[in-house]
C-alpha cells in the first residue's frame, strides 16, 4: 500500500521534561500523508497537552510570514512577505486621492471595530480594486499589506483536490481563526466560478460571522463578477478603479523613472541632452495606451537598448534620443482597436484574448466607481467610469 514510507525520531527536553517525537510520511497514490506521535513520560497527560498547545501556537503565528492557501493547503509564506517589504508606495503613480482612500478604508477598519459595534453590524469590509491589467492593483496591495499590522492570507485558488467547495470552507476557518486580518482574493472572477458561486456567497455573508475580515478582491474583469458579489454591499462594500493612465500620469511615472536613471539608482547616472521635464512631457504625451506595467517595460528595454548601443557603437549615444526611438518602437505593437484587429493592447497581455479594458484618460480625483468595458469607440478620453 505504501508507494514511499519515510519515519525519523528526535528526542528534546521541553519544560523540564523528555520527549521523543515519532514521524512517519508516506504516500498513497497522489496524497501524501504525515503522522507525528510524541512519547513522554509522566503520571498524566497534562505535559503532553501544554506541549502540543505550545507547538499548535508557534505553528499558528506567522512570523515575518503572510499565509498562503493553494492545492488545500496553508503554508507560512516567507518569500512573499519579503515582496510584500520591498513595496513602496512611493514608487506607485496613482490618480488623486486613490491611495489615500485605500490607506483610509483599510486604517480605519480596524481602528475602528467599536463603530461596527455600537451600529450592530458585523465588523467586516469588503474592498474590490478592479480594472485592466498592469495598474498596480496588485503594487497598491502589497503597499497596504506593508503598512498593516494585521495577519495577511493570500489565497492563490480555490482549487483543492477536494473540489473549491473545501477550499473556500477551509479559507474562511483560517481567516476567522486569525481574525482581525486581511484576506487577499486575486482575480476575483477567475475564482468564482459557478461552482462555487453559491458556497463562496453563504461563506462570505452567509451565517457564519466573519468578524474583523477585511477582505481585498482584485479583478481585471468585473462584468463577470455576479451582481450579487459586485453589487451588495457588505460583500464588497469598496470598489477602486485602476484605469489606463492618462497624459499626467504617464508623464509622472516618466518623470520619476528619469529621476531614478539620472540619479545613478538605476542606470548608472544618465545624463541627458535635455532638460528631464522636457524628456518626460514628450514621453507622456507618445505614451497613450501604454498600461503602467507597458511603462515599466519601456524604461527596461530603453536601458537594455542604450547599454547595448553604448558597448557597441563607438559614438556617444544621447539617452534621451533612445528612449524617444523605444517610445516608437513599443507604441507600434499597441494594437488599437480602431485597427479593427482586436481590443488587445501591448502590456496587457496577461489573459490574452480576454475581453476588452477601459480606454482612453484616467481620471482625477478619488474614484469608488467600477470599471466597465467600454463601448467600442475609439480611443481619445473618457469621463469617469460608473456603475
Ligand atoms: N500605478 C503604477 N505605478 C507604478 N508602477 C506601476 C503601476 N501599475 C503597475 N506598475 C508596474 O507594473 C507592474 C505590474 O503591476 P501590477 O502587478 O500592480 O498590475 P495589476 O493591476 O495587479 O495587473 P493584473 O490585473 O494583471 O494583476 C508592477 O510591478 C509595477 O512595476
Ligand atoms: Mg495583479
Amino acid at each position: 500500500m505504501f508507494a514511499v514510507l519515510q519515519h525519523g525520531k528526535i528526542s528534546f527536553a521541553y519544560d523540564g521534561g523528555a520527549y521523543t517525537a515519532y514521524k512517519a510520511t508516506w504516500r498513497e497514490q497522489f496524497t501524501v500523508y504525515t503522522f507525528y506521535d510524541i512519547v513522554f513520560d509522566g503520571v498524566d497527560d497534562s505535559a503532553g497537552k501544554a506541549l502540543a498547545a505550545a507547538v499548535y501556537a508557534f505553528g499558528g503565528t506567522l512570523r515575518e510570514e503572510i499565509w498562503v492557501y493553494q492545492s488545500a493547503t496553508w503554508k507560512a509564506d516567507k518569500d512573499l512577505y519579503k515582496a510584500v517589504q520591498a513595496a513602496e508606495w512611493d514608487d506607485v503613480v496613482l490618480p488623486r486621492g486613490l491611495k489615500e482612500g485605500l490607506q483610509r478604508d483599510v486604517g480605519s477598519f480596524f481602528a475602528c471595530k467599536d463603530v461596527y459595534d455600537e451600529l450592530g453590524i458585523t465588523w467586516k469590509r469588503g474592498i474590490l480594486l478592479l480594472g485592466p491589467p498592469g495598474n498596480g492593483k496588485t503594487e497598491s496591495i502589497k503597499a497596504l499589506l506593508k503598512d498593516s499590522e494585521y495577519p495577511v492570507l493570500y489565497v492563490k485558488s480555490f482549487t483543492t483536490p477536494y473540489g473549491p467547495e473545501y477550499g473556500v470552507r477551509s479559507i474562511f476557518l483560517h481567516a476567522r481563526k486569525h481574525s482581525p486580518c486581511i484576506l487577499v482574493l486575486e482575480d476575483l472572477d477567475a475564482m468564482v466560478t459557478p461552482k462555487v458561486r453559491s458556497f463562496f456567497l453563504n461563506e462570505l455573508d452567509g451565517l457564519a460571522a466573519n468578524h474583523g475580515i477585511l477582505t481585498i478582491a482584485t479583478t481585471n474583469h468585473p462584468e463577470r463578477i455576479d451582481d450579487a458579489i459586485l453589487n451588495r454591499p457588505s460583500r464588497f462594500d469598496v470598489k477602486y478603479t485602476f484605469a489606463i493612465p492618462d497624459v499626467a500620469l504617464r508623464t509622472a511615472f516618466a518623470r520619476k523613472w528619469i529621476e531614478k536613471v539620472a540619479s545613478g539608482r538605476v542606470g548608472r547616472g544618465l545624463r541627458f541632452g535635455m532638460a528631464h521635464e522636457e524628456v518626460a512631457t514628450r514621453v507622456g504625451k507618445e505614451t497613450e495606451g501604454f498600461s503602467f506595467a507597458f511603462m515599466k517595460e519601456l524604461f527596461v528595454s530603453f536601458l537594455l537598448t542604450l547599454a547595448h548601443a553604448r558597448s557597441t557603437q563607438a559614438a556617444e549615444v544621447a539617452p534621451e534620443d533612445v528612449l524617444f526611438k523605444q517610445v516608437g518602437i513599443l507604441a507600434a505593437q499597441i494594437i488599437k482597436k480602431t485597427d479593427g484587429v482586436g481590443a488587445k493592447k501591448a502590456g496587457q497581455d496577461k489573459k490574452e484574448g480576454e475581453n476588452e479594458e477601459k480606454e482612453g484618460e484616467g481620471e482625477e480625483g478619488e474614484d469608488r466607481s467600477c470599471w466597465s468595458p467600454p463601448e467600442p469607440v475609439e480611443r481619445k478620453t473618457h469621463d469617469g467610469v460608473q456603475f
